[in-house]
């Protein structure tokens, strides 16, 4: 592991990537959607973990209680673009594949993540017609949540510093590109792809409840009251911290010591890193990138 360097962003099709996100392209770009199909979308650190966990939970809780106690979440949910040799293995190496798992997947309906922007969606989803759920969480707690993120995992670049990593993500040099092109991109997808459902992280915060209500009613699920008090309970920020099975602390690639992956779960811990002036030059810049007014994010609760 110690020999492992970390990768270099570079441009792909005017998008920064890595090559774990690249190296199966054809792969991904001919993947076949089946119409049950669920996407599960966003940027990095928007809270996807949790929907995952939640969808998977709706769907297959009651059917096949020993799923969640025995699959870890991304054999579940599989990351379709992910594809890496998993640090310190082998010989030979462990490969994840993420196009190969799903494809392995025997349930129904198979429930997928991605975080790739708008443009780089395989076309079958959208022939196939298929549900899709996109999550976005405001730039500010995005930022810090990828800063501390990419602290603690190996397979993504180097952070750097605060305040050179906040310009960065302002310069939209990030894994998976701008944050304000990837919100704005799939939000415009919503005005011809009828099948897409947008939730906000602050919403989910607000009212866990409601949105898992609202969810339902686009997935075509009924759950009981029973059954949603208990999803509700499993998927609490706390509940998630200490399950293995969602909260990645068995992962090589990740060290839990220097961030952990469910680190804090809250809305507005931003103003624990902004400082005045950066908290100025943010907003600047956001209002230059973000020109859709029916696009509002809020940063405080
Ligand atoms: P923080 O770093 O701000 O804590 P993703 O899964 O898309 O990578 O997003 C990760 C972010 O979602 C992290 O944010 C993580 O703590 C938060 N998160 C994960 N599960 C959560 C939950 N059950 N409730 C609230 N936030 C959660």
């Amino acid at each position: 592991m110690d020999s492992f360097s970390r990768p270099e962003l570079f441009d792909f099709h005017g998008v920064s990537m890595i090559p774990s996100f690249t190296e199966n392209w054809e792969n991904i770009q001919n993947f076949q959607a089946r119409p049950d199909d669920v996407l599960i979308a966003s940027y990095p650190k928007a809270g996807s973990t949790w929907l995952c966990h939640i969808a998977d939970l709706l769907y297959f809780r009651q059917t096949s209680p020993e799923r969640e106690k025995s699959l870890q979440l991304h054999l579940r949910v599989p990351h379709l673009e992910a594809s890496f040799v998993v640090p310190g293995t082998g010989p030979p190496p462990k490969r994840f594949n993420g196009t190969e798992t799903v494809n392995n997947l025997k349930n129904s309906p198979r429930l997928i993540r991605t975080h790739l922007p708008i443009q780089f969606l395989p076309k079958s989803f959208l022939e196939q017609n298929c549900k899709i759920i996109y999550i976005s969480r405001n730039a500010k707690d995005s930022v810090v949540s990828y800063f501390h993120y990419e602290r603690m995992t190996i397979l993504n670049p180097e952070p750097g510093d605060w305040s050179s990593y906040l310009q960065r993500f302002m310069d939209e040099k990030m894994v998976f590109g701008s944050w304000y092109d990837h919100v704005t991109g799939w939000w415009k997808k919503k005005q011809t792809h009828s099948q897409l459902h947008h939730m906000f992280y602050e919403d989910l915060i607000e009212d866990t409840g409601l949105e898992i209500d609202k969810l339902c009613h686009f997935l075509g699920l009924s759950p009981s009251v029973e059954e949603k008090e208990r999803i509700m309970n499993q998927v609490h920020f706390e509940e998630m911290k200490t399950n293995k099975m969602v909260n990645h602390s068995s992962f090589r690639v990740m060290d839990v010591n220097i961030s952990p992956f469910m680190r804090k779960g809250k809305v507005g811990d931003w103003k624990n890193h902004f400082t005045v002036a950066q908290n100025e030059e943010f907003d600047e810049v956001y209002k230059k990138k973000m020109k859709d007014p029916t696009l509002q994010f809020c940063t405080e609760l």
